[in-house]
């Protein structure tokens, strides 16, 4: 199948939704511009697997002390980058970041009294093969409570950003986890307004892929636009 598939609007959530309460600053009160972009934002960078270091796609192990690693059960993540035709994206960096098993992020803002984990820095990245493949390994996140209302919870994901062949083109989402009850009582998930669109965020257990005595899997596929599109956060309208 090939030829040109019109945005799907009714696929994202609205700018502002006020039942996630950072919506209502953040989205804009006035009509947004539109700006040509120039031809390095169209046509770069372009990314090569060996442009990355040897750890960089082992969240296991790129932060931690030599011998040891983080804390957590350890999987694989794994999956396609796509388009809507189904064909590979090749050659796109893929980056990664994550809260640790506790649920705390490494960063000077973070406030949530869960521990630091020392062996876990919580970022990595790789590049799609030619098959528009990725893989990398980490530990499973832990759910965190954030200020919204009362008693909210953020569901356990890793956020994604996906570059596609330009800066242009670049497209961050999250990955939630199968089976996770949080997802389903989340304002942020929540403003997705189908129940197929939250689902494609959700990676499936992948036992085919687990490594016995070591590391369960999940799978993963990004799908960049078109209507089995992933939900992205910075593109409410695809491509
Ligand atoms: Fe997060």
């Amino acid at each position: 199948m090939t030829g040109f598939i019109p945005r799907d609007r009714r696929w994202h959530p609205p700018a502002l939704t006020p039942d996630y309460k950072t919506s209502v600053k953040r989205s804009p009160s006035f009509a947004p511009l539109s700006f040509p972009t120039s031809l390095p934002e169209e046509t770069g960078p372009m990314f090569r697997d060996d442009m990355l270091g040897p750890n960089d796609s082992d969240l296991i192990h790129n932060f931690a002390k030599a011998g040891e690693s983080a804390v957590g059960p350890r999987i694989i993540v794994h999956g396609r980058v796509i388009d809507e035709f189904g064909r590979p994206v090749p050659n796109t960096l893929v980056e990664v970041w994550q809260a640790n098993a506790g649920g705390r992020y490494r960063h000077k803002k973070e406030s949530y009294l869960a521990p630091l984990d020392p062996n876990f820095g919580g970022c990595g990245r790789v590049v799609t093969d030619d098959h528009g493949y990725y893989e990398f390994r980490t530990i499973q996140p832990g759910p965190y409570p954030w200020p919204n209302t009362m008693n909210d919870w953020r569901p356990a994901h890793i956020h994604f950003s996906v570059f596609g062949h330009s800066f242009a083109q670049r497209l961050i989402t999250q990955m939630y986890f199968e089976g996770d009850p949080l997802i389903w009582k989340c304002p942020i998930v929540d403003t997705i307004p189908t129940r197929e669109g939250i689902e494609s965020l959700v990676a499936a257990l992948d036992m085919s892929r687990a490594i016995p005595m070591d590391s369960l899997a999940y799978k993963f596929d990004i799908v960049l636009r078109g209507r089995r599109q992933t939900h992205f956060e910075n593109r409410p309208e695809g491509l």
